[in-house]
């Protein structure tokens, strides 16, 4: 985990607080952490969820993967520490718009488990909706939808999850979605019906 440089910094107290936020956006700041192989569907899942939260007058954000590689973490590359370093990025800018009041949702592989509790710890335990996006190799060699997978095996790509680097299940996620057998709109109604089971929406 990256040490701390900073010397000689105070936290400063803002008059304008999570809550005065939420009060005015009418909704609760939480994240949405999907988690899964690469094509198992955590874009397509994500940006459906929060299409269907804005249009009932949400407001959301996504982080996904990525983008995110495009500018911000774009000094990071897939090696055990940059994968670390990108989750805990995304941790901390995930638990930035949780205050800000914003419904956010997070599409990375993040296959570590260490990583994800980290983010977990990290927003609050009552914040953070961990989604797996529970998809089987073969599922997601067949949808391949960026031709990773065929590069992967051609050995074109090193340390890609799920054929030459792990991916560790989570253990104890808010919601599973069988990504082999589900249509996308099932798995989208599943979100949301959480979310309003919750009470979050
Ligand atoms: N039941 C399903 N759930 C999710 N995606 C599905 C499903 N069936 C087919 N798909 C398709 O599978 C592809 C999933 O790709 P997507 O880019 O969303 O994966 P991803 O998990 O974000 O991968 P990456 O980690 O590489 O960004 C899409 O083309 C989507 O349309
Ligand atoms: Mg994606």
């Amino acid at each position: 985990m990256a040490e701390k440089k900073a010397t000689n910094v105070t936290w400063h107290e803002h008059k304008v607080k999570r809550e005065d936020r939420e009060r005015l956006l009418k909704q609760k700041g939480v994240l949405l952490w999907f988690t899964g192989l690469s094509a198992s569907g955590k874009s397509t899942i994500a940006n459906e969820v929060c299409n269907r939260l804005f249009k009932s007058g949400k407001l959301i954000y996504v982080l996904d993967g990525d983008n995110i590689r495009h500018g911000l973490n774009k000094n990071l590359g897939f090696s055990p520490e940059d994968r670390e370093e990108n989750i805990r990025r995304i941790s901390e800018v995930g638990k930035l718009f949780v205050d800000a009041g914003i419904i956010t949702s997070t599409a990375f592989i993040s296959p570590y488990r260490k990583d994800r509790d980290f983010a977990r710890e990290l927003v609050g335990k009552n914040r953070f909706v961990e989604i797996f996006v529970k998809a089987s190799v073969e599922t997601c060699e067949k949808r391949d939808s960026k031709g990773l997978y065929e590069k992967a095996k051609m050995g074109e790509i090193k340390e890609f999850t799920g054929i030459s680097a792990p991916y560790e299940e989570p253990l104890n996620p808010e919601i599973i979605l069988n990504a082999n057998r589900l249509t996308i709109n099932e798995e989208v109604e599943k979100v949301i019906e959480y979310l309003k089971d919750k009470k979050v929406i």
